[in-house]
C-alpha cells in the first residue's frame, strides 16, 4: 500500500474551493489533515460554514478550523459574491451544519501540524494567503519544516482577474502573500496561466451523478457561477474555469503542469498594480529564483480525473 501525501487546504469556500474540497477528500493519493478557513469569497463565519457544509456533504470526518476574518493590513470588504453570490455557494439553499469548527485558530493549527511532521506536510492554499502569513510570522524556521506550498494564485504571464494584472487571492492581501513569497519555502503558483485553461461545463453540470450527495446544492452553485463567468450568454453553451480544484491537483500530480523557476515577488503598493505577481522574466533581479510557475497544463487528463471522482460526465455534448 503505497502512504498518501499529507496535505492541509487553507479554503475560502466558495463554489469552486467547494468542488476542490470534493477533489481533495475523495482523493486516493491525499490524506487532507486538516482544513483551515480564510475570509474571501465571503466572510470567514461564512466560509468557515460553507466548509464545514463540504465536508458533511463528503461524508467524511476531517477536523476544520476558522481562520484569518481580515488582511494582515486594513479590512475585509465583500468582493466574491458576484461570482460566487451572497452565501458564497452560488445563494444554493445550504443546511446548517450539524459540526463546528475546532478551537484552535487556523494558524495555530497550521504551525502545530506542520512542526509535528517536519518535512512532510505540503499546504494548499486556494484563498489568501493570510492565515500561512500569520503562521510563518509566529514561528521562525516554520518555512524550513513545509514540505512545499501549492498556491491557487497569481497571474504570471497573462491579465488579472480583480484588476488588469492582479488575480484575487494575492490582491486580497497582498502583504499575506509577501510573507510567503519571501519565507524561502518551495511554493509552487497555480495561477491564472493554467487554471483559466480547465473548464467546466453547462452540459457538465446538468448531467451530474444525481445519486451525489451534494449534487443538489452543487447544480444550483455551478448555474451561479457558469452565469458569473458568462455574462449574457443563454444556458446551454456557458463554461466556467476550476482554479482550486487544478491546484490541489497539481499538489497530488506534479506532472500535470510544466513549470519553470522564476523569481516572483508581490507589489503591495502600486496604485494600479496593488496585488500583482511580478515575474523577473530576465533576470534584471539577479535573484534566486523562489517559485515553480505553472506555465501549461495537460488539461483533458485534468478533466478526466475530476469528472471521474466528482460524478461529472466527461462527454462535452
Ligand atoms: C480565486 O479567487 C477565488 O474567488 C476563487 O475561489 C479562487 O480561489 C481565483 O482567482
Ligand atoms: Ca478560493
Amino acid at each position: 500500500m503505497t502512504t498518501k501525501m499529507p496535505v492541509i487546504l487553507d479554503v475560502d469556500t466558495g463554489i469552486d474551493d467547494a468542488l476542490a474540497i470534493l477533489y481533495a477528500l475523495f482523493s486516493p493519493r491525499l490524506q487532507v489533515l486538516g482544513i483551515t478557513t480564510c475570509f474571501g469569497n465571503g466572510d470567514v463565519l461564512n466560509t468557515t460554514r460553507n466548509t464545514l457544509a463540504m465536508v458533511e456533504m463528503a461524508q467524511v470526518s476531517v477536523p476544520v478550523y476558522q481562520g484569518a476574518a481580515d488582511p494582515l493590513v486594513g479590512k475585509w470588504a465583500p468582493q466574491g459574491e458576484a461570482f460566487h453570490g451572497e452565501n458564497g455557494l452560488g445563494n444554493a439553499p445550504i443546511k446548517k451544519p450539524v459540526t463546528s469548527p475546532k478551537t484552535l485558530s487556523a494558524p495555530d493549527y497550521l504551525r502545530a501540524a506542520i512542526l509535528d511532521r517536519p518535512g512532510e506536510v505540503t499546504v494548499v492554499t486556494l484563498a489568501r494567503l493570510t492565515n500561512l502569513a500569520i503562521a510563518l510570522n509566529s514561528a521562525p524556521n516554520l518555512a524550513q519544516k513545509i514540505r512545499r506550498v501549492v498556491v491557487m494564485g497569481g497571474a504570471a504571464f497573462v491579465g488579472g482577474n480583480v484588476t488588469p494584472v492582479s488575480e484575487a487571492n494575492i490582491w486580497g492581501d497582498p502583504d499575506a502573500a509577501w510573507v510567503v513569497f519571501h519565507s524561502g519555502m518551495p511554493i509552487t503558483m497555480v495561477g491564472l496561466d493554467v487554471t483559466m485553461q480547465v473548464n467546466i461545463s453547462d452540459a457538465q453540470v446538468q448531467k451530474l451523478d444525481p445519486d451525489r450527495p451534494y449534487t443538489k446544492i452543487m447544480r444550483q452553485a455551478l448555474d451561479f457561477y457558469l452565469s458569473a463567468y458568462n455574462p449574457g450568454v443563454s444556458s446551454g453553451t456557458r463554461q466556467a474555469p476550476l482554479h482550486d480544484p487544478l491546484a490541489v491537483a497539481v499538489a497530488e500530480d506534479p506532472t500535470l503542469c510544466t513549470t519553470s523557476d522564476l523569481s516572483v515577488d508581490i507589489e503591495r503598493e502600486g496604485t494600479i498594480t496593488r496585488g500583482m505577481t511580478v515575474v523577473d522574466q530576465r533576470g534584471w533581479l539577479d535573484l534566486t529564483p523562489n517559485v515553480a510557475v505553472c506555465r501549461s497544463v495537460d488539461a483533458p487528463r485534468f478533466l478526466r480525473n475530476f469528472c471521474e471522482r466528482l460524478g461529472f460526465p466527461m462527454a462535452l455534448d
